[in-house]
C-alpha cells in the first residue's frame, strides 16, 4: 500500500537520529530562555509583524495560567515560525517514535473500532500516522490537518483514501458541527494555552451535537510511575527551551483536567498507556 515509505537500515536510522538529537540539544542551549517579559512583548510575538495588542481579558488569562511568554526565537515572529517547526523533524518523526507511538496508536483504533463509518478528523495530524492505521483498517471517511507541509508531505506518502487539509487547528476552515469525531493526540501539551483553549474551542464547533472528542497526552498525576515521568522529562527537554516551557505549564495546569470544561465536554472514558503517562480520554460533546 505505501509504496513510498522510506526504508530505514539501522546504520542509517541510528546516525540520523543522533543527529537530529545532537542538532535540538543545541538549539535548547543556544536559543534565548523565554523570559519574564511584559505582556506587550508577548502580544507583538503571539500576533506577529502586525502588532495586535491583545484585550485585556485575555491578557488576564494568559496571567492566570502562567503562560510564558515567547521567546520569539530565531528573530522571528511566532507568526512567521508557525507550521515550521517541524520541517526539520518531520521526516525522523515516525521512525524515532515508532516504538513509543506503537501502542498508543493502537489504543485509539481499539476505541474507535465501532465508528468505522463515522466522519472522523484528526486535529494536528502531523505524518498522519494514526489515521493510516484507521484507514487500514477500513475506516472509510478520515480527514485530517495540520499547519506544518513537512509533515503533511509525510501524511500525503500512501494510497489510503484520506483527506488531508493544510489548516490551522485554531480557526479552519469546515463548517459547525461537519464531524462526528475527532482526534488530538500529543497537540496540546507543546502549546501556550491561550492556544490550547482555542484548539478545543475550535473542536467543540466542528463536533456534531453528541461527537465524540478523543485526546492524546502526557499525564502526570498520582497513578504516573517515577519511570514514566523521567523518561517524559527526558525527551521533552531534548525538544527545546520553548517546548519544554509549554509542556511543563501544561502539567503544572493539571494538563487536560483544567483545560476541557464540563459544560463542553463530557468525559466517558480514560485509559492509561506507556506506564501510565499517557491518557486516552474520550469525551462526548455536551
Ligand atoms: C507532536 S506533533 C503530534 C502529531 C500527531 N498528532 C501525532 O500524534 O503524532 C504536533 C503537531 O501539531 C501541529 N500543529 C502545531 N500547531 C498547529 C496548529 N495551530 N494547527 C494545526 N497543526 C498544528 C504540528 O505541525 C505537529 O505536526
Amino acid at each position: 500500500m505505501n509504496k513510498e515509505r522510506p526504508r530505514w537500515g539501522h546504520g542509517e536510522l541510528f546516525s540520523k537520529s543522533r543527529i537530529i538529537l545532537l542538532w535540538l540539544e543545541s538549539r535548547r542551549s543556544s536559543l534565548p530562555r523565554p523570559q519574564k517579559a511584559t505582556a506587550l512583548a508577548v502580544d507583538n510575538c503571539a500576533y506577529g509583524r502586525d502588532v495586535v495588542p491583545l484585550s485585556p481579558a485575555v491578557r488576564e488569562a494568559n496571567r492566570r495560567n502562567q503562560v510564558v511568554p515567547r521567546a520569539c526565537p530565531w528573530g522571528s515572529t511566532e507568526k512567521s515560525s508557525m507550521g515550521k517547526e517541524y520541517d526539520i523533524v518531520a521526516k525522523l518523526y515516525d521512525p524515532l517514535l515508532y516504538f513509543f507511538m506503537k501502542p498508543v496508536r493502537k489504543a485509539v483504533l481499539n476505541e474507535l473500532l465501532t465508528y468505522k463509518d463515522k466522519a472522523i478528523l484528526d486535529i494536528c495530524c502531523g505524518t498522519g500516522n494514526q489515521v493510516k492505521l484507521l484507514a487500514k483498517n477500513r475506516f472509510t471517511n478520515l480527514h485530517c490537518l495540520d499547519l506544518s507541509a513537512s509533515m503533511l508531505e509525510i501524511a500525503k506518502k500512501s494510497d489510503y483514501p484520506i483527506h488531508i487539509y493544510n489548516e490551522d487547528a485554531t480557526k479552519t476552515n469546515f463548517d459547525n458541527e461537519s464531524f462526528d469525531i475527532a482526534i488530538i493526540s500529543f497537540a496540546l501539551h507543546e502549546k501556550d494555552r491561550i492556544t490550547q483553549e482555542n484548539f478545543i474551542k475550535e473542536t467543540h464547533r466542528l463536533l456534531k451535537n453528541d461527537g465524540l472528542l478523543l485526546v492524546v497526552d502526557f499525564a502526570f498525576d498520582e497513578l504516573t510511575t517515577i519511570f514514566s515521568k523521567i523518561g517524559i522529562i527526558f525527551v521533552e527537554r531534548l525538544a527545546g527551551g520553548e517546548h519544554y516551557a509549554y509542556f511543563k505549564n501544561y502539567i503544572q495546569n493539571n494538563g487536560l483536567s483544567s483545560l476541557i470544561k464540563e459544560d463542553k465536554f463530557k468525559l466517558t472514558k480514560k485509559n492509561r498507556k506507556l506506564f501510565t503517562g499517557i491518557t486516552v480520554s474520550l469525551y462526548r460533546k455536551v
